[in-house]
């Protein structure tokens, strides 16, 4: 029995689910553990694409699916996508954590309001009302999945803190009904489950969602999501004890991506960007805006296999740095004429530091192949390991299940 975390290094959408669909066959249950249905987990299975919000990726493998109370939840997106499931024939088998905070209506509104007043600076949420769902849970007014299940719970303190603020507010009464039918007979402890699959042999995977760089405390603050999103925070967030975390893969794209405002220093502005974007269908899978890109940035990708305590490395999308000419990778920043690689020290001020770049060979019209890296790709991955200091596992050539390529560790 060995659980694994699987988490993004970068700003999210590292093809976490795709690692996830691939590698759960090993595992029993596969558990949410943060974030809510801001996040966007893309499988294509066949040529068919299949994107979850909230239900974790374990789902197209008959997984035992776990939702823990790290995670903010919509209970609407989770009849949507138990929707989705048994139209395709299946049956989900979950169990949704009873101290989950609860989306409301109220606090999607919340998110739109706060936004608002942000002026020329806006976060960029994707407007699923993930941070103010913690908020309220902080300010202790808002309810718990486990709360909708039973029907008991007393808005009226929350009301008139909305009231305060907000003009019109949506009435609650169909939501609350639809809420408590979907929750029913769904809710319950996580963390001892979990412990339970453990003490019988049974091994877990944690699906992480979002990546390092929007964690609420060490990421990119104030361009961050509500909650936190390093591996570090599984335990917690689950409610199980620092020794069941297992082995922590971290997620990294050959490149990099951002949604949403924040500063970005390897950002592409030139046409080879807009190239990217196009041949990675770097789309947001939650609000198909179309996402920032980047070079592949050393100095915070460093920063976020020490955090994590990364213990091996999964590499995605590969195969979209072929259709590309130019190819470098960042190695520091350069702050007011210094230069440094400490990721923590640039942090205040990210928006003004200079990438330095390292050119690399370029991958422009190699053939991937199936189970083997040809030389120039095998080098790049080198180079990594040498730099990152941890192991890449495993090299993902195309959004197919079968474009993968297992590394020896
Ligand atoms: P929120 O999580 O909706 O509050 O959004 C805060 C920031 O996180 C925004 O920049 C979003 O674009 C970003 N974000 C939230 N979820 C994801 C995700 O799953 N992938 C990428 N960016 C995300
Ligand atoms: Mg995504």
């Amino acid at each position: 029995m060995r659980n694994l975390c699987i988490v993004g290094l970068q700003w999210g959408d590292e093809g976490k689910g795709k690692i996830v669909d691939y590698y759960a066959d090993g595992f029993d249950a596969v558990v949410r553990y943060n974030g809510g249905s801001n996040a966007g987990h893309t499988i294509v299975i066949g040529g068919r694409t299949f994107v979850f919000h909230l239900i974790p990726s374990g789902f197209l493998k008959k997984k035992k699916l776990l939702i823990g109370p790290g995670v903010a939840l919509d209970p609407l997106t989770l009849k949507d996508e138990l929707g989705l499931i048994s139209k395709e024939g299946g049956r989900a088998d979950l169990l949704v954590d009873e101290r989950c905070t609860v989306v409301t209506p109220l606090v999607k509104e919340m998110d739109a309001f706060i936004e608002g007043l942000r002026g020329d600076n806006p976060i960029g949420t994707t407007k699923r009302g993930i941070g103010p769902s913690y908020a309220m849970r902080a300010l202790r007014l808002s309810p718990r999945a486990g709360d909708l299940a039973r029907g008991v719970f007393d808005m009226s303190s929350a009301i008139a803190f909305y009231s305060s603020f907000m003009k019109n507010l949506p009435d609650l009464a169909l939501w609350k009904s639809e809420s408590k039918a979907v929750l029913e007979g769904r809710t319950g402890d996580v963390g001892g489950t979990i412990m339970q699959l453990n003490e019988k042999g049974s091994s877990v995977m944690f699906e992480g969602a979002q990546g390092v760089l929007l964690d609420l405390i060490y990421g990119t603050y104030p361009y961050v999501t509500g909650a936190h999103t390093i591996a570090n925070y599984v335990p917690a967030g689950l409610g199980i004890p620092n020794s069941a975390l297992g082995d922590v893969m971290g997620v990294a794209k050959a490149y990099t991506t951002r949604v949403g405002g924040g500063p970005f220093p390897t950002e592409i502005v030139e046409e080879t960007g807009a190239q990217i974007r196009k041949e990675g269908k770097e789309y947001g899978a939650t609000t198909g805006r179309p996402r920032r890109i980047g070079w592949l940035d050393l100095v915070a990708l460093k920063y976020a296999v020490r955090l994590n305590g990364v213990s091996e490395l999964a590499l995605t999308k590969l195969d979209i740095l072929t259709k590309v000419q130019e190819m470098k990778v960042c190695t520091s920043y350069s702050i007011e004429g210094e230069e440094t690689s400490d990721f923590s020290r640039a942090l205040p001020r990210l928006a003004s530091v200079k990438p330095v770049y390292q050119d690399m060979p370029s991958f422009f019209g190699v053939e991937l192949g199936d189970d083997r890296l040809p030389r120039v790709a095998e080098d790049f991955v080198g180079y990594l390991e040498d730099e990152l200091k941890v192991k890449v596992t495993l090299v993902s050539t195309g959004e197919e299940r079968s474009a993968t390529i297992r590394r020896s560790a």
